[in-house]
């Protein structure tokens, strides 16, 4: 009669153990019902304690039945772990499947036409130096022949910090900082980041510049053609040829602005460059006052410098034309993937 009872009382509880392993959600709600009845104190155990109370010659027959059960209740228990393993398929890894080709960005434009910049003029034996690019205005101005209130400062458009510190509005603040490092023959590039006052299609509040400067014995116009012409050609492409403007500058003497011939017509004048020359940037042999305020007897040493655009100069490229500047700074992904 016991044995009769334990036997319906198995059945249920593996019909029970069947619903609740049928409504398991996660691998959590299994190991709980897997707790409930095959744990030491599980259900099962209880019943097979009741294996005492019954007679030596069914309580073989009964621990068969119960031992059945318990195999059930694990196969059960197994075959739903499964069924929530495959139901949730990232859970899943299978090395044969191709994978998602992860998005990989690249370095902004701007960075790669510093670094070209610098590889042409490294082959030279110019080093690339890096100097602040928020400086006192000493370095910015003073000590490039441009005392305070001097009228030629307006054409930088300078945004102020401080009363003494500005945003260098170009990289030629690394000039006289330069030569106050004390060695020579001085062969740098400085390239920095620059700020302006300044907002249109051809003019950026903040750009870059790189600036040239060579200081040794004897060091003539004729030195600093001679690189100028190298750039153009390295840089722009064999046919490209350059010319020296005169122009105006504090810190050089003589001063010119340097212009390349057009990508688009070869020199012979376009819409594009009115007149077949594309201007780069300026430069000039340094002043005896801005060698001697970097501590160098300009009696002795003479020395060229000139500073560009990087952004004008990377837009010359004749493959290159880009209608507004300013874009190089939006962020805008349409346009920067395209490089
Ligand atoms: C200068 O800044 C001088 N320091 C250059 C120099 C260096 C002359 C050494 C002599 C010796 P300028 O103001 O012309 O010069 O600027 C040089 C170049 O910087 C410009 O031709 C242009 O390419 C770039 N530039 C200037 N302002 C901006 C701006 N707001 N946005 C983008 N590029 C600019």
């Amino acid at each position: 009669m016991f044995s009769e009872i334990m036997e319906d009382t198995t059945k249920d509880l593996l019909s029970q153990a069947q619903s609740v392993i049928n409504l398991a959600a996660s691998q959590e709600d299994l190991e709980n019902i897997r707790i409930g009845f095959l744990g030491r104190n599980g259900k099962m155990n209880e019943l097979m304690a009741g294996l005492l109370h019954v007679s030596p010659a069914q309580r073989g027959e009964l621990g068969r039945v119960l031992n059945q059960a318990k195999r059930e209740i694990e196969l059960l228990l197994s075959k739903k772990e499964e069924d929530l393993l495959s139901a949730s398929s990232n859970l899943y890894f299978d090395p044969t499947e191709p994978s998602i080709k992860p998005n990989l960005g690249h370095l902004h434009l701007i960075t790669y036409a510093a670094r070209e910049i610098m590889d042409i003029f490294e082959r030279i034996g110019f080093v690339r130096v890096r100097h602040p690019e928020i400086d006192s205005d000493y370095y910015a101005f003073e000590a490039l022949n441009m005392p305070a209130g001097h009228p030629a400062r307006d054409e930088w458009e300078t945004f102020y910090i401080a009363d003494n510190l500005v945003i260098t509005p170009h990289t030629s603040n690394g000039q006289v900082r330069e030569m106050e490092k004390g060695y020579l023959p001085i062969k740098m590039i400085n390239i920095a980041r620059c700020g302006r006052r300044q907002s249109d299609v051809s003019h950026s509040q903040t750009f870059h510049q790189f600036e040239g400067l060579y200081i040794d014995k004897g060091v003539s116009i004729a030195n600093l053609k001679g690189v100028l012409e190298y750039f153009a050609r390295n840089f722009y492409g064999s046919g490209r040829q350059t010319r020296l403007r005169p122009y105006d500058f504090r810190f050089t003497e003589p001063s010119f602005e340097v212009d390349v011939t057009c990508g688009l017509c070869g020199g012979s004048g376009c819409s594009f460059c009115k007149g077949g020359w594309l201007e780069l940037g300026g430069a000039g042999m340094v002043h005896p006052k801005v060698l001697r305020a970097g501590g160098i007897d300009p009696r002795k040493y003479s020395g060229f410098a000139f500073g560009w655009g990087v952004e004008r100069t990377y837009m010359m490229k004749a493959e290159l034309s880009i209608p507004d500047i300013r874009i190089l700074y939006k962020n805008d992904l349409n346009f920067l993937e395209q490089f």
